[in-house]
């Protein structure tokens, strides 16, 4: 049975391996976490050279120290497994470990993530020290989870990397080339293969690539990723079978399907690094919150972690700028808003020399505790003890944007219609702020999940329809669901070849009431215009000319040639209704769109709190989190008697959030 920390786990990446010989500065350390409310600390990410200096020699004693220290002043320890970065000596005497590049050229040693993800050397070493790892600390006390590697993400296209794909392909299209052809339409450009060993991965940017062959090549990378890990896990879940095992994602990072790796995790995690440090703070808000959502949904709601943030800086961008104070505890209560049960830094201390050096850490190079810093992390563990309740808390959601990985990438492959502006997670987030803003719990899901669970479906820019997915959208509307979806959407199968027969695909067009007729693209700066119930927008980038068959028609083209064909489409079939946003908009109408949604089916905000421009309302459990994201202060009116779960008093009929705060409140 997998046991989970039942409290909010507090704490970050600590590297005590870069300071054993200040040994005055880890038992600095200790003192300084308990007084930062810190109760778990990540340790070993990259410490492969410290455990095993030399191949087959390994030194574990300063790990049992860090380890025996952790546990004696109560701070758990989520240790990682080392695979990030490898010593010198692994890829001096196995230059097979290392990855190779899309020219085919070898990567020299140095930087991290550049390991080949098939070579079985690596494999093998890095079973050989996990394994040892687990042995190790199995019993210890202090040992609370696993944090597998470290953002696993890119790509090798060695010669074991090519013969493990072109397996993979064959065993995709069950050993025959004449389905490999028809699915890959080799007949394009004279591109048929003859013999399983003319297939070779493709090159980012190559567009000689049939698109099915990317996508090929994408779901290969992604098994491939997911094979290394279950290759790190196996160890640690047959030495350690209660300890839950992670590894930490990255924001909209789509090389790999995170969706289908989520399954194979006991716990979904990632890394949130917003930029809240100008521009339009509120809006970026919004764009973390759809990743927090995101996250989560990926195990059918299960509480996640956040398992890397900043303190305060980052340091790899153009300009790296101080966020302002209140700005870290606003970035920690939104993610526990949102399901999260942690809040982790990189990292607990600066390095002192490396490339991260002026990354911002809890403990900067001065090592005080005097620090606006520190203090801010202070005074967050605090709050997050106060917060204990909301731990294993779930958000319930009665609508959801499907937002699929597949998809984006299918969408990212294809070549036409308007082909400089087509960022696919941007438009799902145009259709998912709406919600956010006005207080109602979304989940952002694939186009696998199960539409059952909710009143409301969007499908923003649906190109790809995986087999049985319109026998799904059908019957979820037929049986009394609302599903809207936009332009371009139900436009190729899962080896993105174009449905025949009209768009949208098959029976859709009988659910949709609709037929595509034409798709046009926009230049930049010079939209077009659509009327949505009598009120106009802009239509940007491309939109899909309509032929309304049964539908009614709530909008229609008022420029170009087109003016007056249909442009949103509504249409009841069995008990539920369908909708087509046929272009693409700057968020005005998804805005008025989802309004008019909502009420269709019956869908209320979380709670009766009145939402405000920049403040996100939240429920989780029955707390209510009420995150003000811009730079002055707002005040809410309460209906009720409510109580301030942080300070612990009770409420008035109104409650006041401060620039940038947080504010947490239960109902009486
Ligand atoms: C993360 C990474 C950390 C550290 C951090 C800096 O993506 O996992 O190891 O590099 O970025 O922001």
């Amino acid at each position: 049975m997998i046991k989970l920390p039942n409290y909010i786990v507090h704490g970050g990446d600590y590297n005590p391996d870069q300071w054993l010989k200040t040994p005055e500065m880890i038992d600095d350390d200790m003192r300084l976490m308990k007084e930062a409310h810190i109760n778990s600390a990540t340790v070993g990410i990259f410490s492969w050279s410290m455990l095993e200096p030399e191949e087959g020699v390994f030194r574990f004693e300063w790990l049992d120290d860090i380890m025996d220290k952790l546990n004696k002043n109560g701070i758990g320890a989520i240790l990682a497994t080392p695979s990030g970065a490898r010593p010198a000596w692994l890829a001096e005497s196995f230059p097979e470990v290392l990855r190779v590049n899309e020219n085919g050229i070898r990567n020299e040693y140095g930087v991290r993530h550049n390991h080949c993800l098939t070579s079985p050397v690596y494999r093998e070493k890095v079973r050989i020290i996990n394994t040892a790892l687990a042995e190790r600390y199995a019993e210890h006390p202090a040992l609370t989870m696993w944090h597998v590697s470290n953002e696993y993400s890119g790509e090798c296209h060695c010669e074991k990397c090519q013969q493990a794909f072109r397996e993979w392909v064959r065993e995709y299209y069950h050993n025959d080339l004449d389905e490999l052809n028809d699915k890959w339409w080799t007949g394009f450009w004279s591109h048929r293969i003859t013999d399983w060993s003319q297939i070779n991965s493709p090159k980012e940017r190559g567009e000689n690539h049939s698109s099915a062959l990317k996508l090929c090549w994408d779901r290969f990378v992604t098994e491939s990723h997911i094979s290394f890990y279950e290759n790190e896990a196996a160890p640690l879940r047959r030495i350690t079978p209660d300890i839950p095992i992670t590894t930490n994602f990255m924001r909209m990072y789509d090389r790999i399907d995170y969706q289908k790796f989520a399954k194979h995790l006991d716990i979904v995690s990632w890394d949130n690094y917003p930029d809240f440090t100008g521009g339009n703070i509120p809006d970026k808000a919004v764009y973390t919150a759809f990743c927090h959502d995101m996250f989560r949904s990926m195990k059918n709601g299960q509480p996640f972690f956040m398992m890397e943030s900043t303190p305060s800086i980052v340091n790899g961008r153009p300009v790296n700028k101080l966020p302002r104070p209140g700005i870290q505890t606003l970035t920690a209560l939104q993610a526990v808003a949102h399901g999260a049960d942690s809040v982790q830094y990189f990292q607990w201390r600066k390095s002192r020399g490396g490339h991260e050096k002026f990354h911002g850490a809890v403990v900067d190079h001065s090592g005080r505790s005097d620090t606006r810093v520190f203090r801010e992390i202070t005074r967050t563990g605090s709050l997050l003890e106060a917060l204990g309740g909301v731990t294993g808390a779930r958000c319930e959601s009665k609508a959801a944007v499907i937002c699929d990985f597949e998809n984006s990438r299918a969408v990212k492959h294809f070549c036409g219609y308007n082909n400089e502006r087509r960022d696919y997670f941007d438009e799902c987030v145009k259709w998912y702020r709406p919600f956010t803003e006005a207080g109602i719990s979304v989940d952002v899901i694939t186009m696998d999940a199960d539409f059952d669970a909710y009143g409301l479906v969007i499908a923003p820019f649906l190109y790809m329809l995986k087999d049985g997915v319109e026998e799904k959208i059908r019957e979820y509307v037929r049986r009394g669901g609302h599903f809207l979806t936009t332009y371009l959407s139900a436009v190729v199968d899962s080896d993105d070849l174009c449905f025949l027969g009209g768009l949208p695909a098959g029976s859709l067009k009988e659910v949709f009431g609709i037929s595509v007729c034409e798709t046009d693209s926009l230049f930049e700066n010079a939209p077009g215009k659509s009327s949505f119930l009598g009120k106009e927008y802009d239509v940007e980038h491309v939109c899909d000319i309509l032929s309304a068959e049964g539908a009614a028609v709530l909008g229609e083209y008022k420029s170009d040639f087109y003016a007056g064909k249909p442009s949103f489409t509504e249409n009841s079939f069995g008990k539920g209704t369908a909708y087509y946003a046929a272009f693409r908009n700057d968020g005005e109408l998804s805005r008025d769109v989802c309004a008019y949604l909502v009420k269709k089916a019956g869908i209320k905000p979380d709670t009766n709190l009145k939402t405000s421009e920049g403040v996100i309302v939240r429920k989780r459990g029955e707390f209510i989190f009420v995150m003000n994201f811009t730079n002055e202060p707002k005040e809410t009116e309460l209906d009720g008697k409510y109580i301030d779960v942080l300070s612990g008093e009770a409420c008035g009929s109104s409650v006041k959030i401060g620039e940038e705060e947080c504010r947490v409140l239960k109902q009486l």
